[in-house]
């Protein structure tokens, strides 16, 4: 019987082991920032900085705005590892290829992972720059079968079919809310929506994604949260609203991709300023 192409734990162990190979820190907290986001990673003292390229396996991505390297350093007391820039499905990489390096980093030891991303704002509540606390998703292409669990389950990495009861973890969103009501950031909470993407959506698939309850629309993260809660990591994800993405936008209203960039450097102090209270918050090894 062919089965689709996947992973091994070997291989996953190779990627694992080139990194341990480049830093004697042991990171314990993972962090992947999303378009435009990547300069939350640029100033850690001491930082060993790893090359997407270097890692056996590793998707490079091939989108403006989405730097590729990895960075293990020290934020707030903890170590941390931080992706500048991750690989998408509309690149044409595989949902296990997208979620690699979440694998790679139950590998290392990380049960925590901090996500953000930028997203379109489809309730009618958010502004661009504004930012929202996941709450949980809907994987639209992992519903419809491109999910990076398919293919033979690895028990050692974890169960066939995992729970999804909590996917963003309720004491995290706690804190998170904390940390911005300590430092007067607006945050929302909401749904997020993963499509397919890259084309960005027409207005009647706006219109379904608000029916169906998403309040944020983007083309990532859901894979790399499936993939950490089988994993059994607790997560944390946080979207900045780039743009509108209402089904009835004023006469010529158009969306692209240097908007969603621009948008995104413009929110960077803020999410940088919260996930820095964030991480005061998590509880120190
Ligand atoms: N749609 C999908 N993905 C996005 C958007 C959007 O409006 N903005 C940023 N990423």
């Amino acid at each position: 019987m062919v089965m689709i192409e996947q992973f091994t734990v070997a291989q996953i162990d190779a990627a694992a082991n080139a990194i341990r190979g480049r830093t004697r820190q042991h990171p314990t907290i993972g962090l992947i920032l999303g378009s435009g986001l990547s300069s939350l990673g640029d100033n850690l003292p001491h930082p060993d900085i790893i090359p997407y390229h270097d890692i056996p396996h590793w998707p490079t991505s091939t989108v403006s705005g989405h730097s590729g390297q990895l960075i293990i350093g020290a934020l707030e007391g903890h170590t941390v590892l931080i992706l500048q820039g991750r690989a998408h499905f509309y690149e044409g990489y595989t949902p296990q290829q997208i979620t690699l390096p979440v694998r790679v980093m139950q590998r290392l030891g990380i049960q925590t992972l901090i996500i953000t991303n930028a997203a379109g704002g489809m309730n009618p509540a958010f502004q661009p720059g504004d930012l929202m606390l996941i709450r949980d998703h809907i994987n639209l292409p992992g519903m419809a079968g491109h999910t990076p669990l398919r293919g033979r389950n690895e028990d050692q990495l974890g169960p066939r079919f995992p729970d999804m009861t909590v996917p963003y973890s309720a004491h995290l969103r706690h804190l998170a809310q904390e940390a911005a009501a300590a430092h007067n950031i607006p945050l929302h909470e909401g749904v997020y929506t993963c499509v397919a993407g890259p084309s960005y959506e027409t207005p009647a698939e706006l219109r379904f994604l608000q029916r169906i309850g998403g309040d944020a629309v983007g083309m990532s993260t859901a894979p790399e949260v499936v993939v950490a809660r089988h994993a059994g990591m607790a997560v944390l994800g946080i979207s900045t609203i780039t743009n509108l993405a209402l089904p009835d936008p004023p006469p010529g209203t158009i969306l692209s991709h240097t908007e969603v960039i621009e948008m995104g450097k413009l929110v960077i102090p803020r999410l940088t300023t919260l996930l820095h209270a964030i991480l005061r918050r998590l509880p120190h090894e």
